[in-house]
């Protein structure tokens, strides 16, 4: 589709610069290496044998194979979904995420033997010198999953060498934009493997479901949803919008009547906690992020009750809130297209100010209704950018590292813990107007947050999109098996879809 290449925008410039990259580095001897040109020496990895076992085997296993505790760091699932990035990608992402309970706890060194011990178990070749510790140095090292046959056939592999270790990443965004540019790849052909289950939530006698863009699942599969009390607004209302769901879907309990005028963005945190947003105000009520236990009391409340602004103790607003593995949090600010606050608003685990970012407009560092969070496993903010119809992707203090418009118009944003990207369309529109979006389908695409690579499409089934301003899910998540549960505003429903 030509659409999906004009939109590309930043992802174009850094197409240009990946290339250009490759194009310099191909004089130099590292230009060409990859993981089967012998990383590391056997000694290494015999020392890096013995730091796995110490660190990382309760988790991963004695053989690599995963436990229930973590996956498999080993085999063709965990090869596969490491190819065409770079080894010093996976170096970083070991040594600032690893072992899972003290992150950056060892050296640089031991980090180094422990992927030279986890690059021989895969089969990748040992030689004669050591895996270099300098990130610098193993970002220009390709990971690439299958054996060459010939030397040649390594020089004609795809560019995405060298530069920022994201560079790498998004070379393959780049090549999908070049592919879509070329006509090859239609942005609503991707397969649908999901069946869908409409009514898969059973509700208590009386209750029907209200619009909503509110869904997540805690640590024991428990299905949680915040409605909009069988209606589009709380307002008036004594219905409990706040819905917990057992694995089976069967009604556990309710909570939070008075509490919410407009339930807007739901986050449950390691502690499982939950985290809502209310995206309108009334007089005293409204605008404020909170965080609730499972009983329903709220531990604590960001913004003001019932005031509207851009300071750094209220929101206009408020669309969904994130939480970190430190306890940071990231709340994106601002619904209305050209009007109020189009931002990111930083605190830290205490819920103090740390920093925001954001202009509204089109351009390549600016928001307009920023609609979604999601945080990926290397603590990338994932935004969805929804009137830009595209995903802005920051670190942690707000630097934009990546632009991607191959998921649509993003309404809704997952990620789960292997960096399966899952993301809700609810609006994109062929009329000029609210949602304008030719070319593009509403529905839900899943993909890699490593790679940008979009797999599968589930289309929304409205018959006619065109004529209203959303339909399909909003809300997005998905459990530990790849279950998507979608919620949706329009259809007043949670969907869910299962791999067939
Ligand atoms: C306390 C348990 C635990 C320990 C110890 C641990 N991990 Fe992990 N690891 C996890 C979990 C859980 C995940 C998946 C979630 C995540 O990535 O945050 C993971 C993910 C990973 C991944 C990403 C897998 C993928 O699909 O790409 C790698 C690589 C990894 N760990 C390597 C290591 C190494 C190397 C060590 C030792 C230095 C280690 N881990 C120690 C729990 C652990």
């Amino acid at each position: 589709m030509k659409s999906g290449f004009a939109k590309m925008g930043i992802g174009a410039v850094f197409f240009g610069a990946a290339l250009a990259s490759v194009t310099g580095l191909k004089a130099q001897d590292t230009a060409d290496k990859t993981t089967w040109s012998g990383l590391y020496t056997e000694e290494q990895a015999t020392r890096g044998a013995a730091a796995y076992a110490a660190n990382c085997q309760a988790c991963h296993g004695n053989q690599l194979g995963g436990t229930g505790e973590a996956p498999a760091i080993a085999g063709g699932e965990f090869i596969s979904s490491w190819n065409g990035l770079s080894v010093g990608e996976l170096f970083e992402r070991i040594r600032t995420t690893m072992p899972f309970d003290r992150p950056g706890a060892l050296a640089r060194e031991q980090y180094a033997d422990i992927l030279a011990y986890i690059l021989k178990y895969n089969g990748f070749p040992a030689g004669q010198a050591e895996l270099d510790k300098r990130t610098e140095v193993l970002n220009s090292i390709k990971f690439v999953a299958t054996k060459p046959a010939v030397a040649l056939e390594q020089r004609s592999a795809r560019p995405g060498v060298g530069g920022p270790a994201w560079l790498a990443a998004s070379s393959s965004v780049a090549q999908a934009a070049a592919a879509a540019a070329a006509g090859q790849v239609d942005p609503n052909g991707y397969p649908n493997p999901y069946r869908t289950s409409e009514n898969y939530l059973r509700l208590p006698a009386g209750r029907t479901m209200g619009s909503s863009s509110a869904v997540a699942i805690d640590s024991k599969g428990h299905i949680w949803v915040a409605d909009r009390c069988g209606k589009n607004d709380c307002a008036n209302s004594d219905l409990d919008p706040v819905m917990e769901f057992d694995g089976s879907g069967k009604f556990l309990k309710s909570f939070g009547a008075g509490m919410f005028l407009f339930p807007h963005g739901l986050f449950i945190d390691q502690h499982d906690h939950l985290w809502l947003t209310d995206g309108h105000k009334a007089a005293g009520k409204g605008y404020q992020v909170f965080e609730l236990d499972q009983d329903g009391k709220v531990l604590r409340t960001l913004g003001k009750a019932g005031v509207a602004g851009d300071g750094h103790d209220v929101f206009d607003e408020p669309n969904a809130v994130v939480v970190a593995r430190d306890g940071s949090i990231f709340v994106s600010d601002g619904h209305t297209p050209g009007k109020g606050n189009a931002r990111i608003v930083k605190f830290d685990a205490n819920g103090t100010f740390v920093t925001q970012w954001g202009t509204r407009g089109p351009g390549p560092d600016q928001i307009e209704v920023p609609h979604a969070l999601a945080l990926d496993s290397r603590g990338r903010l994932f935004v969805a950018d929804r009137w830009n119809s595209r995903i802005q992707i920051y670190d942690q203090s707000g630097k934009l590292l990546d632009s991607w418009s191959q998921f649509g118009r993003p309404s809704g944003i997952f990620i789960d813990k292997n960096d399966n990207l899952y993301v809700a369309d609810s609006e994109s529109r062929s009329p000029q107007g609210y949602g304008y979006h030719p070319g593009w389908k509403r529905g839900i695409r899943i993909g890699s947050a490593r790679t940008g690579v979009v797999r599968y499409f589930i289309p929304d089934t409205d018959p006619n999109p065109d004529k209203g301003a959303t339909s399909g899910a909003e809300g997005i998540w998905a459990d530990d098996k790849g279950v998507i549960y979608g919620a949706q505003v329009e259809q007043r429903a949670i969907v869910r879809y299962v791999k067939k």
